[in-house]
């Protein structure tokens, strides 16, 4: 008999749960352009967006940022809050979906590092809505997707939008899309898109703010900043 495939929460806190990754690690990577970018933003609070391990929310609140971290799943919220503790940093945390997310702060900035992949174009556009509510007038959005990974195709099955849902194999019970370029820019069309780069793997890394409360070209300016698209 098939085992039951859960949904997405189920299949992450398992990930957490059996994961013997040396997440730690990952705080190592050199962050200093996101960091040096969002203090040229003069961004003090920032949402880190599905947070997974937390690594990204210990890096910037080493950095000296106020920090709230939001998952879906509460074995990667407690990783991150006993991480914290261990540096002694307070950081905020919360299990919480990122589609009926509802937070009465706002924040200069939200990290969105490999989140939207993890959802269908309907979800994400909800999200995206979400976060432009939940951004600050001149806030600013980092955004990460991933490149096609190519995968043994019976693994998964393709919705109506594209998205795959995995049915077999290690990734059982994930969810995953593919987002063009064009795509990201749909999802992006209530911000600005000041950086648009897309890496050899295909990864692309988009910064957007919200830039409300500015006029363009005098905020450009202060920033040393101009719209790519
Ligand atoms: C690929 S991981 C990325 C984690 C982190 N941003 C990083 O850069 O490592 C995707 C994360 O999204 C979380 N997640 C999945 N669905 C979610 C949802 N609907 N709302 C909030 N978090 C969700 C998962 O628990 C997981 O931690």
């Amino acid at each position: 008999m098939m085992s039951k495939i859960g949904g997405p929460k189920e299949f992450w806190e398992q990930r957490f749960r059996n994961s013997s990754t040396n997440y730690k690690l990952l705080a190592r990577r050199d962050f200093s352009n996101v960091v040096n970018l969002l203090k040229k933003f003069r961004v003090t609070k920032v949402l880190d967006l599905r947070c997974g391990y937390g690594h990204w929310s210990i890096v910037l609140a080493r950095a000296g940022f106020y920090v709230k971290a939001v998952d879906i799943s509460s074995k990667a919220i407690r990783k991150v809050q006993s991480w914290a503790c261990e540096e002694g940093f307070f950081i905020n945390v919360e299990v919480c979906s990122a589609q009926e997310i509802r937070l009465v702060e706002k924040f200069d900035a939200i990290i969105c590092n490999s989140v939207l992949d993890h959802m269908c174009f309907t979800d994400a556009r909800k999200v995206m809505s979400n976060i432009k509510q939940i951004l600050n007038s001149d806030g600013i959005l980092y955004l990460s997707l991933d490149g096609v990974e190519e995968e043994n195709e019976e693994d998964f099955i393709v919705l109506n939008d594209g998205t795959r849902k995995y049915i077999k194999g290690k990734r059982k019970g994930m969810i995953w899309r593919y987002y063009t370029n064009e795509e990201i820019k749909v999802l992006c069309k209530d911000l600005q898109i000041i950086e648009f780069k897309e890496e050899p793997n295909g990864r692309r890394v988009i910064w957007c703010p919200k830039f409300e409360n500015f006029a363009y070209a005098k905020s450009l300016k202060r920033y040393n900043l101009r719209l790519v698209v």
